[in-house]
């Protein structure tokens, strides 16, 4: 029997691409797939029992493509980087006008505008999406943020809306704008999670090292939390993480895991960008930085026996301090987040709706918490010059938990225990919060070293002052 054309087809079958062709098949679409090891082909289509009805399995590129409706739909789910560009190459010649090839990877946004222009040339589309969820989101309903052409986002819409995470209902996908902004805001998605997981993992350090907690009564604390505004999954995988035995021990999992996080680039190529265009976001740089020193296990190994804490006298905060501290902590790096985003959005001209995207993020992809709906709001409502920390509600919220973020830091400080990114966020809060700061002092500097100039409060234009002379006429 020969079967229908499919809906789309899906290139790569390792875990995300076999998770979402089963989810398209469920959903009741048609899925060609194949891979570049073709052996996996058949084991996949087993592990697909019943699903495998719905789907085209082809050995070839060639047979994949020709399996396909037109305009043809082709998701990617290869690593991103050479390959992708390596693949494009092969799958050029098999196209027409009018097709769209998407790359569900975690790409750089850079190489998506690039590559955007390079299908757009051919009449081809190319899309970037960012996918998040994992494993388990791309089975069962993932966020998606897409980025590419009308035309293109009409021909995945459908599918992607019914393979989506819901939220009372609502898909967790949107159309975001042209060529790289569903990747840039993957990645600053994936930002935010480095910065969220090292609050987290600053919060377990503060009571394991500084109130002696074990492991399991941590997981148990974050597991009450989940009842309270700090919902959210990356708490809960905590929370079950923290409570999980060792076989081989009987003790914590977490305690049998050295302390050595790994990263694959999303929260760097985050900063990277943020500074590029003049944004410092010091909540995910605190994230990035500390991964990198948690790699640096022998040298802190030496460092313990050399450098002395000099610790002062600092209790210990309660449970319900660090709830909110992490609350507080949590809305700034978000802000920082949507920081980065606004002004990629005025420098590539996206036009990216920050309260669509923060709800395609309340379900399905690894920051969803009960905050998301928060921030969804004030977005749609009046927001002062457009930062989420000037919503009235998001103010009133971080009034409430600033001083638990305070006394945590303090206490962190005195018992010397890192909190690089609970610290950040709350030095970024006061730095906000300062009409006047001090970087007149640091116009000085430059003026005086390398007469750099600069503005005066009581006049326009551009000054400099002659500082020796000055020194020594006052003196
Ligand atoms: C997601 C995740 C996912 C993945 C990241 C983590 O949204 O589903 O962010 O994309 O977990 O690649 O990146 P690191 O390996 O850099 O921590």
């Amino acid at each position: 029997m020969t079967k229908m054309k499919a809906d789309i087809g899906v290139y790569g079958l390792g875990t995300m691409g076999s998770a979402l062709a089963l989810n398209l098949a469920e959903s009741g679409f048609q899925v060609a797939v194949t891979n570049r090891e073709t052996d996996w082909i058949a084991t996949f289509m087993q592990k697909a029992g019943p699903l495998a009805e719905q789907l085209t399995p082809a050995n070839t590129l060639e047979e994949f493509v020709a399996a396909l409706k037109t305009p043809r739909t082709i998701l990617f789910m290869i690593p991103s980087g050479a390959p992708m560009d390596a693949m494009i190459d092969a799958v050029l010649p098999l196209l027409e006008k009018g097709d769209t090839i998407i790359d569900g990877g975690n790409a750089d946004f850079h190489d998506t505008r690039r590559r955007f222009k390079r299908l757009a040339d051919t009449g081809a589309h190319f899309v970037g999406m960012g996918v998040s969820g994992g494993e388990q989101g791309a089975r069962h309903g993932p966020s998606m943020m897409v980025g590419g052409t009308a035309h293109s986002w009409q021909q995945l819409k459908p599918m992607a809306e019914a393979i989506a995470a819901k939220y009372n209902g609502a898909p967790c996908v949107a159309h975001l704008g042209p060529d790289g902004a569903g990747h840039f805001v993957k990645t600053v998605h994936n930002g935010i999670e480095y910065a969220d997981m090292q609050m987290i993992a600053e919060v377990y350090g503060i009571l394991r090292d500084g109130a002696g907690w074990e492991a399991p009564r941590i997981g148990a604390l974050f597991e009450e939390w989940q009842n309270g505004p700090l919902e959210s999954y990356l708490i809960e995988v905590s929370a079950a993480a923290l409570q999980t035995m060792d076989a081989d021990t009987g003790l914590p999992v977490v305690d049998m895991i050295l302390d050595r996080a790994g990263q694959k680039g999303t929260g760097r190529w985050t900063l990277i960008e943020a500074l590029k265009m003049g944004q410092s976001a010091n909540t995910i740089e605190a994230a990035v930085g500390a991964r990198g020193w948690s790699s640096e296990k022998p040298v802190r190994e030496v460092a313990q026996t050399i450098l002395t804490a000099g610790t002062v006298q600092s209790d210990v905060p309660d449970a319900a301090e660090l709830e909110k501290a992490l609350l507080a902590a949590r809305i700034l790096a978000h802000a920082q987040g949507f920081r980065i985003l606004a002004a990629a959005s005025e420098e590539f001209d996206w036009a990216l709706d920050l309260a669509r995207i923060s709800e395609i993020w309340r379900a399905g992809c690894i920051i969803r918490s009960a905050l998301l709906d928060d921030f969804a709001q004030a977005f749609r409502d009046e927001l002062p010059m457009g930062h989420l920390i000037l919503s009235p509600a998001i103010a009133a919220m971080l009034a409430d938990a600033i001083p638990a973020l305070r006394r945590v830091v303090m206490a962190g400080a005195g018992l010397g225990t890192p909190l690089p990114a609970l610290s950040s966020a709350l030095a970024w809060y006061d730095s906000m919060r300062h009409a006047r700061g001090t970087a007149n002092l640091i116009q000085a500097q430059r003026d005086f070293f390398g007469a750099h100039g600069f503005a005066r409060t009581d006049q326009d234009g551009k000054f400099h002052a002659d500082w020796p002379t000055l020194a020594s006429e006052q003196a």
